[in-house]
Protein backbone atom coordinates (compact mmCIF):
# COMPACT_ATOMS: atom_id res chain seq x y z
CA UNK A 1 0.00 0.00 0.00
CA UNK A 2 1.17 3.06 -0.61
CA UNK A 3 -0.60 5.45 1.50
CA UNK A 4 -2.67 7.62 -0.52
CA UNK A 5 -5.49 8.06 1.45
CA UNK A 6 -2.99 9.31 4.15
CA UNK A 7 -4.76 11.68 6.88
CA UNK A 8 -8.03 11.76 5.46
CA UNK A 9 -11.32 11.04 6.79
CA UNK A 10 -13.73 8.77 4.80
CA UNK A 11 -17.51 7.42 5.47
CA UNK A 12 -18.04 4.24 3.75
CA UNK A 13 -22.14 3.19 3.27
CA UNK A 14 -23.11 -0.04 3.12
CA UNK A 15 -19.59 -1.29 4.24
CA UNK A 16 -19.94 -4.90 6.51
CA UNK A 17 -20.29 -6.46 3.20
CA UNK A 18 -18.73 -7.04 -0.49
CA UNK A 19 -17.28 -4.22 -2.38
CA UNK A 20 -18.37 -1.68 0.55
CA UNK A 21 -16.11 -3.80 3.03
CA UNK A 22 -13.31 -3.70 0.52
CA UNK A 23 -13.32 -0.06 -0.14
CA UNK A 24 -13.38 0.15 3.82
CA UNK A 25 -10.59 -1.95 4.60
CA UNK A 26 -8.60 -0.35 1.15
CA UNK A 27 -9.19 2.91 2.49
CA UNK A 28 -7.98 2.26 5.71
CA UNK A 29 -4.80 0.08 4.41
CA UNK A 30 -4.36 3.84 2.60
CA UNK A 31 -4.02 5.42 5.60
CA UNK A 32 -7.39 6.78 6.02
CA UNK A 33 -9.68 6.68 9.21
CA UNK A 34 -13.08 5.50 7.90
CA UNK A 35 -16.47 5.09 8.81
CA UNK A 36 -18.73 2.75 8.26
CA UNK A 37 -22.10 2.48 8.21
CA UNK A 38 -24.64 -0.62 7.45
CA UNK A 39 -27.85 -2.29 9.14
CA UNK A 40 -27.20 -5.17 10.45
CA UNK A 41 -24.85 -4.60 13.58
CA UNK A 42 -22.93 -7.69 13.83
CA UNK A 43 -21.40 -8.33 10.56
CA UNK A 44 -20.66 -4.11 11.00
CA UNK A 45 -18.94 -4.93 14.14
CA UNK A 46 -16.77 -7.92 12.51
CA UNK A 47 -15.69 -5.49 10.01
CA UNK A 48 -14.40 -3.11 12.57
CA UNK A 49 -12.75 -5.69 14.65
CA UNK A 50 -10.98 -6.80 11.22
CA UNK A 51 -9.62 -3.02 10.00
CA UNK A 52 -8.74 -2.34 13.67
CA UNK A 53 -8.72 1.53 15.19
CA UNK A 54 -8.57 3.42 12.09
CA UNK A 55 -12.34 2.08 12.01
CA UNK A 56 -15.70 3.30 13.34
CA UNK A 57 -18.98 1.13 12.67
CA UNK A 58 -22.17 3.35 13.07
CA UNK A 59 -25.27 1.16 12.34
CA UNK A 60 -27.14 2.55 9.73
CA UNK A 61 -30.40 1.98 7.32
CA UNK A 62 -29.87 5.07 4.57
CA UNK A 63 -33.31 4.83 3.67
CA UNK A 64 -33.68 6.44 7.43
CA UNK A 65 -33.26 10.33 7.72
CA UNK A 66 -32.73 9.74 11.63
CA UNK A 67 -30.28 7.45 10.85
CA UNK A 68 -27.99 9.13 8.76
CA UNK A 69 -28.34 12.00 11.39
CA UNK A 70 -26.69 9.64 13.78
CA UNK A 71 -24.01 8.47 11.57
CA UNK A 72 -23.02 12.11 11.02
CA UNK A 73 -23.57 13.40 14.38
CA UNK A 74 -20.49 10.49 15.15
CA UNK A 75 -18.32 12.00 11.97
CA UNK A 76 -18.84 15.66 13.43
CA UNK A 77 -17.70 14.41 16.89
CA UNK A 78 -14.51 11.65 16.12
CA UNK A 79 -14.05 13.55 13.07
CA UNK A 80 -14.79 16.74 12.34
CA UNK A 81 -14.71 16.86 8.65
CA UNK A 82 -15.49 14.13 5.53
CA UNK A 83 -12.47 13.42 2.94
CA UNK A 84 -14.26 10.78 1.07
CA UNK A 85 -17.90 9.71 1.03
CA UNK A 86 -18.61 6.41 -0.87
CA UNK A 87 -22.28 6.08 -1.23
CA UNK A 88 -22.19 2.38 -1.73
CA UNK A 89 -25.69 1.05 0.22
CA UNK A 90 -27.49 -1.18 -2.41
CA UNK A 91 -30.13 -3.70 -2.95
CA UNK A 92 -32.03 -5.64 -5.06
CA UNK A 93 -35.39 -7.32 -5.46
CA UNK A 94 -35.15 -9.37 -9.02
CA UNK A 95 -38.09 -8.62 -10.74
CA UNK A 96 -39.76 -8.39 -13.89
CA UNK A 97 -42.38 -6.89 -15.62
CA UNK A 98 -45.65 -8.23 -14.85
CA UNK A 99 -44.76 -9.42 -11.37
CA UNK A 100 -43.42 -6.49 -9.99
CA UNK A 101 -44.72 -5.34 -6.54
CA UNK A 102 -45.07 -1.91 -4.68
CA UNK A 103 -43.21 -2.93 -1.87
CA UNK A 104 -40.21 -3.89 -4.23
CA UNK A 105 -39.96 -0.39 -5.78
CA UNK A 106 -39.96 1.36 -2.52
CA UNK A 107 -37.32 -1.02 -0.98
CA UNK A 108 -35.45 -0.43 -3.93
CA UNK A 109 -35.63 2.85 -4.48
CA UNK A 110 -35.63 4.05 -0.55
CA UNK A 111 -31.95 2.18 -0.48
CA UNK A 112 -30.30 3.29 -3.51
CA UNK A 113 -32.31 6.67 -4.75
CA UNK A 114 -33.75 8.25 -2.03
CA UNK A 115 -30.68 6.75 0.49
CA UNK A 116 -28.05 7.88 -2.14
CA UNK A 117 -29.46 11.17 -2.03
CA UNK A 118 -30.01 12.25 1.76
CA UNK A 119 -26.42 10.12 1.96
CA UNK A 120 -24.88 13.04 -0.03
CA UNK A 121 -27.00 15.60 0.82
CA UNK A 122 -26.65 15.28 5.27
CA UNK A 123 -22.97 14.79 4.43
CA UNK A 124 -22.45 18.56 2.85
CA UNK A 125 -21.81 20.59 6.24
CA UNK A 126 -19.17 18.37 6.89
CA UNK A 127 -17.67 18.22 3.33
CA UNK A 128 -14.38 19.17 3.07
CA UNK A 129 -12.87 21.49 0.14
CA UNK A 130 -11.77 18.80 -2.16
CA UNK A 131 -13.47 16.45 -1.05
CA UNK A 132 -14.27 13.49 -3.09
CA UNK A 133 -17.76 11.89 -3.39
CA UNK A 134 -18.07 8.41 -5.33
CA UNK A 135 -21.60 6.64 -5.54
CA UNK A 136 -21.41 3.35 -6.62
CA UNK A 137 -23.71 2.74 -9.96
CA UNK A 138 -23.88 -0.32 -12.16
CA UNK A 139 -23.45 -1.40 -15.35
CA UNK A 140 -27.13 -2.31 -15.19
CA UNK A 141 -27.47 0.99 -15.98
CA UNK A 142 -26.59 0.07 -19.36
CA UNK A 143 -27.16 -3.46 -19.47
CA UNK A 144 -30.29 -4.64 -17.00
CA UNK A 145 -29.95 -8.35 -17.00
CA UNK A 146 -33.83 -10.63 -16.70
CA UNK A 147 -35.28 -9.23 -13.64
CA UNK A 148 -33.14 -6.49 -12.63
CA UNK A 149 -35.53 -3.14 -14.35
CA UNK A 150 -36.43 -1.93 -11.18
CA UNK A 151 -32.47 -2.02 -9.77
CA UNK A 152 -31.55 -0.77 -13.08
CA UNK A 153 -33.61 2.30 -13.16
CA UNK A 154 -32.43 3.07 -9.95
CA UNK A 155 -29.24 2.97 -10.39
CA UNK A 156 -29.72 5.36 -13.80
CA UNK A 157 -31.28 7.85 -11.26
CA UNK A 158 -28.30 7.59 -9.37
CA UNK A 159 -26.13 8.41 -11.92
CA UNK A 160 -28.33 11.18 -13.69
CA UNK A 161 -28.33 12.57 -9.95
CA UNK A 162 -24.05 12.83 -10.10
CA UNK A 163 -24.39 14.49 -13.16
CA UNK A 164 -26.40 17.05 -11.72
CA UNK A 165 -24.01 17.30 -8.53
CA UNK A 166 -21.12 17.21 -10.64
CA UNK A 167 -22.23 20.37 -12.03
CA UNK A 168 -22.41 22.11 -8.60
CA UNK A 169 -18.81 21.02 -8.22
CA UNK A 170 -16.86 24.57 -7.99
CA UNK A 171 -19.89 26.36 -5.85
CA UNK A 172 -19.18 23.72 -3.68
CA UNK A 173 -15.57 22.38 -3.78
CA UNK A 174 -16.21 18.86 -4.13
CA UNK A 175 -15.87 16.23 -6.91
CA UNK A 176 -18.52 13.24 -7.58
CA UNK A 177 -18.05 9.97 -9.66
CA UNK A 178 -20.10 7.12 -10.31
CA UNK A 179 -18.03 3.84 -9.83
CA UNK A 180 -20.11 1.01 -11.55
CA UNK A 181 -19.10 -2.47 -11.21
CA UNK A 182 -19.84 -5.14 -13.53
CA UNK A 183 -21.21 -8.33 -11.59
CA UNK A 184 -18.42 -8.95 -9.12
CA UNK A 185 -17.59 -12.04 -6.55
CA UNK A 186 -20.09 -10.84 -3.11
CA UNK A 187 -22.50 -11.89 -0.29
CA UNK A 188 -24.90 -9.88 -2.37
CA UNK A 189 -24.36 -11.06 -5.84
CA UNK A 190 -23.82 -14.57 -4.45
CA UNK A 191 -27.15 -14.41 -2.72
CA UNK A 192 -29.14 -12.99 -5.41
CA UNK A 193 -27.59 -15.22 -8.28
CA UNK A 194 -25.88 -18.25 -6.59
CA UNK A 195 -22.54 -19.48 -8.47
CA UNK A 196 -24.13 -18.59 -11.59
CA UNK A 197 -20.74 -18.93 -13.55
CA UNK A 198 -22.89 -17.55 -16.86
CA UNK A 199 -22.04 -14.20 -15.68
CA UNK A 200 -18.41 -14.68 -16.25
CA UNK A 201 -18.88 -15.44 -19.80
CA UNK A 202 -20.79 -12.28 -20.58
CA UNK A 203 -17.02 -10.76 -19.27
CA UNK A 204 -14.98 -10.31 -22.14
CA UNK A 205 -11.75 -10.78 -19.09
CA UNK A 206 -13.93 -13.98 -18.99
CA UNK A 207 -14.37 -14.70 -15.15
CA UNK A 208 -16.62 -12.07 -12.53
CA UNK A 209 -14.64 -8.80 -10.45
CA UNK A 210 -13.27 -9.43 -7.05
CA UNK A 211 -14.48 -6.73 -4.72
CA UNK A 212 -10.52 -5.37 -4.32
CA UNK A 213 -10.57 -4.87 -8.01
CA UNK A 214 -13.56 -2.10 -7.47
CA UNK A 215 -11.54 -1.05 -4.15
CA UNK A 216 -8.50 -0.31 -5.89
CA UNK A 217 -10.85 2.14 -8.37
CA UNK A 218 -12.32 3.60 -5.71
CA UNK A 219 -9.33 4.36 -4.43
CA UNK A 220 -8.17 5.74 -7.09
CA UNK A 221 -11.22 8.20 -7.33
CA UNK A 222 -10.97 9.06 -3.48
CA UNK A 223 -7.42 10.07 -3.68
CA UNK A 224 -6.29 12.91 -4.82
CA UNK A 225 -4.37 11.29 -7.82
CA UNK A 226 -8.10 11.99 -9.46
CA UNK A 227 -8.09 15.66 -8.35
CA UNK A 228 -9.47 16.92 -12.04
CA UNK A 229 -11.42 13.63 -12.69
CA UNK A 230 -15.55 14.73 -12.20
CA UNK A 231 -18.73 13.77 -13.22
CA UNK A 232 -17.48 10.53 -14.60
CA UNK A 233 -18.88 6.61 -14.66
CA UNK A 234 -16.02 4.79 -14.22
CA UNK A 235 -16.80 1.30 -14.85
CA UNK A 236 -14.75 -1.48 -13.53
CA UNK A 237 -16.27 -4.34 -15.30
CA UNK A 238 -14.17 -6.56 -17.42
CA UNK A 239 -15.49 -5.38 -20.37
CA UNK A 240 -18.94 -6.22 -19.80
CA UNK A 241 -21.12 -2.86 -20.78
CA UNK A 242 -18.35 -1.53 -23.11
CA UNK A 243 -18.03 -3.85 -26.16
N1 LIG B 1 -21.77 -7.35 -6.66
C1 LIG B 1 -22.09 -6.92 -7.86
O1 LIG B 1 -22.04 -7.69 -8.84
C2 LIG B 1 -22.50 -5.49 -8.07
C3 LIG B 1 -22.54 -5.02 -9.40
C4 LIG B 1 -22.90 -3.70 -9.63
C5 LIG B 1 -23.22 -2.87 -8.56
N2 LIG B 1 -23.18 -3.35 -7.29
C6 LIG B 1 -23.50 -2.42 -6.20
O2 LIG B 1 -22.45 -2.44 -5.26
C7 LIG B 1 -22.95 -2.06 -3.98
C8 LIG B 1 -22.52 -3.09 -2.97
O3 LIG B 1 -23.12 -4.33 -3.29
P1 LIG B 1 -22.43 -5.74 -2.94
O4 LIG B 1 -22.42 -6.55 -4.16
O5 LIG B 1 -21.19 -5.52 -2.16
O6 LIG B 1 -23.59 -6.38 -2.04
P2 LIG B 1 -23.67 -6.86 -0.52
O7 LIG B 1 -22.56 -7.79 -0.24
O8 LIG B 1 -25.07 -7.34 -0.35
O9 LIG B 1 -23.49 -5.51 0.26
C9 LIG B 1 -24.51 -4.55 0.29
C10 LIG B 1 -24.19 -3.61 1.42
O10 LIG B 1 -25.19 -2.58 1.48
C11 LIG B 1 -25.72 -2.54 2.79
N3 LIG B 1 -27.08 -2.04 2.72
C12 LIG B 1 -28.12 -2.51 1.98
N4 LIG B 1 -29.22 -1.78 2.21
C13 LIG B 1 -28.86 -0.82 3.11
C14 LIG B 1 -29.54 0.25 3.75
N5 LIG B 1 -30.84 0.50 3.51
N6 LIG B 1 -28.85 1.02 4.61
C15 LIG B 1 -27.54 0.80 4.85
N7 LIG B 1 -26.84 -0.19 4.30
C16 LIG B 1 -27.51 -0.99 3.43
C17 LIG B 1 -25.58 -3.96 3.32
O11 LIG B 1 -25.52 -4.03 4.74
P3 LIG B 1 -26.82 -4.30 5.64
O12 LIG B 1 -27.63 -5.34 4.94
O13 LIG B 1 -26.29 -4.72 6.96
O14 LIG B 1 -27.51 -2.98 5.72
C18 LIG B 1 -24.21 -4.33 2.76
O15 LIG B 1 -23.19 -3.78 3.55
C19 LIG B 1 -24.46 -1.92 -4.15
O16 LIG B 1 -24.79 -0.56 -4.35
C20 LIG B 1 -24.73 -2.73 -5.40
O17 LIG B 1 -25.92 -2.31 -6.03
C21 LIG B 1 -22.83 -4.64 -7.03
Amino acid sequence: MTDVLAGKVAVVTGANSGIGLAIAKRFAAEGARVFLAGRRQEPLDAAVAEIGPAATGVRTDVSVQADLDGLYSVVREEAGRIDVLVANAGSAVPQRLGEITEEAIDATFGTNVKGTIFTVQKALPLLSDGASVVVTGSTSTLRPGPGLEIYGASKAAVRNLVRSWALSAQERKFRVNVLSPGPTETPGLIGAVGQDHRLASEVPLGRIGRPDEIAAVATFLASDASSFVNGVDWFVDGGQAQV
